[in-house]
């Protein structure tokens, strides 16, 4: 397989004023494909080509470094598109908000917990939900690493990278992260990854 970039699943100005046209015009239209285009040259006679997508990003991570972070971070931001939606962040379905309760104590303290993850990843990364042994984990990782390569799934992660909120929100990340948060975050579409994951 080579990769591709996916389509938005919204139009590029439906997550405004949360998150603007102009910042996915540059975070989709040239940084994602950025990483789709580079992943695919060093895919190249590698191991990996013929691969899944989950499989590059696993077999790459801390042998061939080029490889894997391109890789993960396509891997990463085609998740990320489907984890926002307009007029998102509204109510959590049950089985979800009670995997919340269950394993960080309370909806309101799991969210803030993913947002204190987020501002307090030094540098460029991402604010993560896993599901860990059954339960949901909080952790933020570096760069372009996911919860994929230290044993957990994915259910939601937040892009931390400046490229993500810095012509919105220029440096005020903790306002970025509440916004998405408090109004873009499509919890249908995690609520679906975390039920696939404790199956
Ligand atoms: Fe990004």
């Amino acid at each position: 397989m080579t990769f591709t970039l996916p389509e938005l699943p919204y139009a590029h100005d439906a997550l405004a004023p949360y998150m603007s046209k102009e910042t996915l015009e540059f975070h989709h239209d040239k940084h994602h494909l950025a990483y789709v285009t580079n992943g695919n040259t060093l895919l190249k006679g590698t191991e990996w080509a013929g691969k899944s997508l989950e499989e590059v990003v696993k077999g790459s991570f801390a042998r061939n470094p080029g490889l894997f972070n391109n890789a993960a971070q396509h891997y990463n931001h085609s998740k990320f598109w489907n984890w926002l939606k307009p007029a998102g962040g509204g109510a959590i379905p049950g089985a979800l908000e009670k995997a919340l309760i269950d394993s960080l104590g309370s909806v309101e303290k799991a969210k803030a917990d993913l947002i204190q993850a987020g501002v307090t990843q030094f540098g460029s990364g991402w604010a993560w939900f896993s599901v860990v042994g059954g339960k949901i984990a909080v952790t933020k990782t570096a760069n372009g690493e996911n919860p994929l390569v230290h044993g957990g799934q994915p259910i939601l992660g937040l892009d931390v990278w400046e490229h993500s909120y810095y012509i919105d929100y220029r440096n005020r990340r903790p306002d970025y992260l509440k916004a998405v948060v408090d109004n873009l975050v499509n919890w249908e579409c995690v609520a679906e990854l975390y039920a696939a994951a404790v199956k």
